[in-house]
């Protein structure tokens, strides 16, 4: 089929890689010319893993331009990713989807294109995008449409990180529309994706057993609805292991057995029950903000919803608290900070607990030393006043250091000589932030270790 995927951010291009690895022609339009130069030059602008590599493989399915005119007219199905970032009142800044359907409009030249919403956007969006084109093609064109295109929800659940395997493996394909001909296109479109019938990437291997993926064809608002109700839950399960994780802390539970007991249970399930700082990236706190606010319209209050942001809130200044019953003074100490993306194997730095944490320090009076294995250009740009207490060398972080807080469970972290940095510390403590750490192995060579909750253990030297 013929493909126009309107934005190359994370759900863009992995879209269109993924989409044109499966043979479509697949046309990736952004008004960035500098990602487009760096596209056809075979580059990803974005860190993500295995991306470049597909990017090539597909390459003979691709085509990356500035303009809508190159992609739109003879597509069967144009994607809009556009950014939808957001506002202060928790809604969607929609200002881009608006002008990117705009521009979709007065190039539409076939005899039936399906208009898919691929950008998280409000409840509704879908009806609001139909009215924008049917407006903007009868200006452009000079007389209605009539049936030339239909619009489309086709939320994504990718994340970042795993976001190529999300989308060619997933757990399930949502597409929603009240129109018959576009969910009939979009069943062709991810035909080979549903039956897992292609052939899987040598870089990305089929999960073992996988054989099908379910599809949830539906309407409009309701797959609009599955986007926000799965990222609100998924934001919801990770603050209630963390609100576990504090009376764990206190019963003298270990909250990592908990999760597990619990997470057994066939209707809870054990993914996303991971104890620590929290949750942050660019989805769980925009959508559920975005889902708050849409309730409010309706007057509807969001008590569990609401509750999970607090919470999560809440995770970063207890990092701070928590240092202070160690170090009883934060003012003047060293703190080290050990990753700043949002979670591991990615750049992003959106929401990031650790630049919250980082401030927290600073406005406390603490110096602080930064460190990621990977994000630090992106840092440099995104946080150039952050960034002057970065470290090039992770021995930097732990020179002369206080305490070291872990806020993102890289690999890199996992592996380090620990043993060698500790006598560089004016304290071996470590805050482990996301359980990745071997208290054991730490405790053992001299650390005084620290998690979210749970009592410190001092090293063994000491016990
Ligand atoms: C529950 C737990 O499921 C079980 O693990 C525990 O050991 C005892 O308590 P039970 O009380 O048999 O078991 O009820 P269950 O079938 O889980 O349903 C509880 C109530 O929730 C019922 O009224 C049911 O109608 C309702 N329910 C269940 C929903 O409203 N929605 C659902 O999705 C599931
Ligand atoms: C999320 C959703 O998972 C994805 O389906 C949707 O399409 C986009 O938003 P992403 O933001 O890339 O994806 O990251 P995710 O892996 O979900 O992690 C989000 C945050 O939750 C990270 O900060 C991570 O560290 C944290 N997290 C995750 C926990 O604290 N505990 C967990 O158990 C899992």
């Amino acid at each position: 089929m013929k493909v126009c995927v309107v934005g190359t951010g994370y759900v863009g291009l992995t879209t269109s890689v993924s989409l044109a690895f499966l043979g479509h022609d697949t046309t990736c339009i952004d008004l960035d010319n500098q990602k487009i130069d760096t596209l056809r030059g075979g580059h990803c602008p974005i860190y993500e893993p295995h991306l470049e590599a597909l990017l090539e493989q597909a390459s003979s399915h691709l085509t990356f331009t500035t303009e809508y005119a190159v992609g739109v007219p003879d597509a069967d199905v144009v994607f809009i990713a556009v950014q939808t970032p957001q506002l202060d009142n928790g809604n969607p800044d929609l200002q881009y989807l608006r002008s990117a359907a705009e521009s979709v409009a007065q190039h539409l030249r076939g005899d039936f294109t399906v208009v898919v919403n691929k950008s998280t956007v409000p409840i509704g969006s879908g009806n609001w995008v139909d009215a924008i084109l049917r407006e903007a093609y009868e200006r452009h064109h000079g007389h209605r449409p009539d049936g030339r295109f239909a619009v489309a929800s086709n939320p994504e659940f990718l994340r970042e990180g795993t976001a190529l395997a999300d989308t060619l493996y997933p757990d399930r394909i949502v597409i929603g529309s009240d129109n018959q001909k576009s969910l009939d296109l979009l069943n062709q479109l991810y035909r080979p994706i549903l039956n897992q019938s292609f052939t899987p990437p040598t870089v990305l291997p089929r999960p073992a057993g996988m054989s099908a993926v379910p599809l949830v064809s539906t309407d409009l608002a309701s797959a609009e609805l599955i986007k926000y109700a799965a990222n609100a839950f998924l934001a919801l399960k990770i603050s209630y292991i963390n609100e576990i994780a504090a009376i764990a802390g206190k019963v003298g539970a270990d909250v990592r057995e908990v999760a597990r007991g619990t997470g057994l249970d066939a209707r809870i399930g054990p993914r996303f029950l991971n104890p620590g700082i929290g949750w942050g990236g660019s989805c769980f706190g925009k959508d559920t903000a975005a889902l708050i606010a849409t309730a409010s319209e309706y007057h509807l209050p969001t008590p569990i919803v609401t509750a999970a942001r607090d919470v999560n809130h809440r995770q970063r200044t207890k990092v701070v608290d928590r240092l202070l019953d160690e170090l009883h003074i934060i003012k003047g100490r060293k703190v080290g900070i050990l990753g700043l993306a949002f979670k591991p194997d990615t750049d992003d730095l959106r929401d990031s607990p650790a630049i919250d944490i980082a401030n927290l320090l600073l406005e406390r009076g603490a110096r602080i030393t930064l460190h990621d294995p990977v994000a630090a250009n992106r840092f440099r740009r995104e946080q150039p006043t952050l960034a002057e207490h970065l470290a090039d060398r992770v021995e930097d972080v732990f020179d002369d250091a206080d305490a070291i807080v872990v806020a993102t469970e890289w690999s890199h972290y996992r592996d380090l000589d620990w043993a060698k940095f500790a006598p560089t510390m004016r304290s071996p403590l470590v805050l482990d932030g996301r359980h990745c750490l071997d208290a054991d192995r730490l405790t053992e060579i001299g650390y005084r270790y620290l998690t979210m909750t749970a009592p410190a253990i001092p090293p063994r030297s000491q016990t």
